[in-house]
């Protein structure tokens, strides 16, 4: 059984997250969500609103929170490989720092990245809140249970 990894803060999940899902559940046996219980930067939405939500738009994948270091829990979940969406080249120094260090501490976990489709290559969680608390349209960058909550925050 070969379970990934697609770790990330999701506040909330775009369509772009969506997409990546979905294709890492073609590679992968069993693709785990796990969201952040305290991302670095501080979050809108708390972690049950952030799992509720994934849970809603992909009902079957499984969704959990996790704590601590990323290789730590993806040995607890007996995954090899973690899976990151790469957008623009600005993502790269990021990830890159990223998945080095986590090589360094767990050799034997490999990140991999899959290409974001073009069509989501601009979108990001900020920028679709910060449309939404400016009263602008998101229909189209989140799943619909995202721009009901995200519309739902700025009544
Ligand atoms: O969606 P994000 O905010 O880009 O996700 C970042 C995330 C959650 C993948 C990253 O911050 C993370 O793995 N944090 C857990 C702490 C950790 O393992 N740090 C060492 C590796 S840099």
């Amino acid at each position: 059984m070969k379970t990934a990894i697609y770790p990330g803060s999701f506040d909330p999940i775009t369509n772009g997250h969506l997409d990546i899902i979905k294709r890492a559940s073609e590679l992968f046996d069993r693709v785990i969500v796990a969201v952040i219980k305290n991302p670095s930067k501080k979050s809108q939405f708390s972690l049950a609103d952030r799992v509720e939500m994934i849970k809603k738009c992909v009902p079957g994948v499984i969704v959990e929170s996790f704590d601590g270091l990323l290789v730590e829990y993806a040995r607890q979940k007996g995954a090899k490989t973690i899976v990151r969406g790469l957008r623009a080249v600005s993502d790269f120094d990021y990830e890159f720092q990223m998945a080095l260090t986590n090589r360094k501490m767990a050799p034997t976990i490999e990140t991999i990245f899959l290409m974001t489709d073009y069509r989501y290559s601009y979108l990001s969680s900020s920028f679709v809140k910060q449309i939404a608390a400016l009263g602008g349209d998101v229909s189209e960058l989140v799943p619909a249970p995202v721009a009901k909550k995200l519309k739902k925050r700025g009544e």
